[in-house]
């Protein structure tokens, strides 16, 4: 019901939906989320409300990552970036797994909650859960003096501003946004080099001028949108970086337009999923220009050589893909933050094309606060 209210009370700014509004919305949102926090002194970022000295983030051995959907996503990049700049083992899970089958609670491991609304009861339970069992445990979260935000023991917030489309679009931007800067902060208290946290910050930076780019790539993502809209059901591959943000596009799709869609790291293609490859499968692929780049294209090919079409999210055209959509690069370690923006455009108009309740998605509902 707050939702609701709120749908009512935001203006939409000329844009036919609020899924529309928040996808435009992301440039400034990031903007916010960097704002006032980097140390150029220092090549490092400060987050006022961690509540972690340095002392306290070198003390940490582990990390695990909670949180629901889409923000379990983010979580999933979160704990990739925070494993490549601080060399802290890391990873993310749903929360409401973690907390059914009594997880070993470790005292060298810094939890993180991640939650737009910061009400949802799972992530809410998990966080109480390891509180009870003494852990340390921070928030990732959007909607500020939220339950989860005051049960954690700090954290940061993402800063995205209210979302009122149920599926998650600007918010899942800066919550890995703000992993990005918790990733550095916690790399540069350790053993990553001041060039290294200097070319991360610079990277940072350029986030919002290439979502301005990506975004005016509209009518592009449009059109081809409306060429697949005809799919009953599509493949997200991607690879390491590349497979978190194919699981978020995958999301997204089923979402708002109800075609069924799943995401396989292009690696598993071979030990199943590639039986289902036939022109009626359309393949969505995560192409970043990597040290990954000729196994990703090795991908493409096999998918070929089965007739499969294939659309390629990329840095430059794809030879063996029907069509790509080029995004600019950033870091190799920030480049997930990017990738899935047009495929956020891709899964609003293909549910445009099929007449979609694209705000308030049958069945889902935007924070789910019982279990
Ligand atoms: C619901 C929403 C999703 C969201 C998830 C977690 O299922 O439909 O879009 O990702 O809850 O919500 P949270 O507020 O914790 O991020």
């Amino acid at each position: 019901t707050t939702v609701e209210w709120e749908a009512e009370s935001y203006d939409m700014g000329g844009h036919d939906t609020y899924m529309h509004k928040e996808i435009h919305e992301q440039a400034d949102a990031v903007d916010r989320a960097l704002r006032g926090r980097i140390d150029d002194r220092f090549s490092t970022v400060h987050l006022g409300g961690l509540n972690l000295d340095a002392r306290d983030a070198r003390a940490v051995r582990r990390v695990k990552i909670l949180g629901c959907g889409t923000s379990y996503h983010a979580g999933q990049i979160g704990a990739q970036m925070i494993e490549e700049l601080a060399r802290i083992p890391a990873d993310a899970e749903p929360a409401s797994e973690f907390r059914y089958r009594n997880p070993v609670v470790d005292p060298d491991t810094l939890y993180i909650a991640v939650s737009q609304s910061g009400e949802t009861y799972d992530v809410l339970a998990a966080v109480q859960e390891l509180k009870r069992k003494g852990a340390r445990v921070l928030g990732l979260v959007n909607v500020v003096g939220s339950a989860i935000a005051r049960e954690t023991d700090g954290g940061i917030y993402v800063h995205a501003g209210p979302e009122v489309c149920v599926v998650s679009t600007k918010c899942f931007t800066n919550m890995v946004v703000s992993f990005g800067l918790l990733a550095l902060h916690l790399g540069r208290t350790r053993d990553l080099s001041v060039a290294d946290g200097k070319r991360i910050i610079e990277g940072l930076r350029k986030l919002p001028g290439q979502i301005e780019e990506i975004l005016a790539n509209e009518a592009q993502i449009e059109e081809l949108a409306k060429e697949y809209a005809d799919a009953k059901s599509m493949m997200f591959i991607g690879r390491v970086r590349g497979y978190p943000v194919a699981r978020e596009a995958s999301l997204k799709l089923k979402e708002v337009s109800y075609i069924h869609a799943e995401a396989y790291p292009a690696s598993e293609l071979k030990h199943g999923p590639l039986a289902l490859i036939e022109p009626a499968m359309p393949t969505v692929a995560i192409v970043p220009d990597d040290e990954l780049l000729e196994k990703n294209r090795a991908a493409l090919e096999e998918i070929k050589a089965r007739s499969g079409r294939i659309l390629a999210v990329a840095h430059q055209e794809q030879e063996k893909a029907d069509h790509t959509i080029v995004v600019p690069k950033n870091e190799d370690e920030l480049d997930s933050i990017l990738m899935g923006i047009p495929l956020q455009l891709f899964a609003y108009y293909t549910a445009k094309a099929m007449g979609r309740d694209i705000d308030k998605p049958r069945n889902l509902a935007k924070s789910v606060t019982v279990e």
